[in-house]
């Protein structure tokens, strides 16, 4: 091959892998580094033994009271306790992923109303100031967990 069709030949491989490389897609993000996540209410709540502290006093007000005790009749209560505690960690922006079902699902045939989920939440609070939870803290959980009504209620 003469020198100039060397030449020829390497613009044109140089030009098809411009081209190529044009028609790629954009690479994938790189996944978030773990400092980016926003841990904060996680922390502040005392990391995973805060949020067992937290989820272990919820458990014991509902099952304190009667009216909402009852849903619970044939519940694995060491499942729920499992998946409300990796519920908490994760929308609190802790190192875990929820594993359960998703809310629909959860209540699904339930038919909660409006009013068993506000008496759920009350329970919910009485249980964040047992457990010392402060109140900013306690709103930053409700934030979290309250735009879940519709996925819950009248299922
Ligand atoms: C923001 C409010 C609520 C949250 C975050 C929540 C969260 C959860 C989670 C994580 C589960 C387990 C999901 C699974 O089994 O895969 C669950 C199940 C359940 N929830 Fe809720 N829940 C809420 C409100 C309520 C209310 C208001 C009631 C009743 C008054 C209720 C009754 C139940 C019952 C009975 C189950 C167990 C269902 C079964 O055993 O199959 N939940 N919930």
């Amino acid at each position: 091959m003469h020198a100039r069709h060397v030449v020829l030949a390497c613009a044109l491989l140089a030009v098809a892998a411009c081209a190529n490389t044009a028609n790629k897609p954009a690479p994938a993000a790189p996944p978030a580094p773990a400092a980016a996540r926003d841990d904060s209410l996680y922390r502040a709540l005392g990391a995973q033994a805060g949020i067992e502290k937290v989820v272990d006093a919820a458990l014991v007000e509902i099952h304190n009271d009667p009216h909402i005790d009852l849903f619970f009749a044939n519940t694995d209560m060491p499942d729920l306790r499992r998946l409300l505690v990796e519920q908490f960690c994760a929308a609190t922006g802790g190192p875990c992923e929820y594993t359960g079902r998703s809310m629909e699902e959860a209540h699904g045939g339930l038919n909660l109303t409006d009013e068993d989920f506000d008496r759920f939440v009350a329970d919910l609070v009485r249980a964040f100031d047992k457990a010392a939870v402060p109140k900013d803290l306690q709103q930053q959980l409700l934030a979290l967990f309250g735009p879940m009504r519709p996925q819950i209620v009248g299922q």
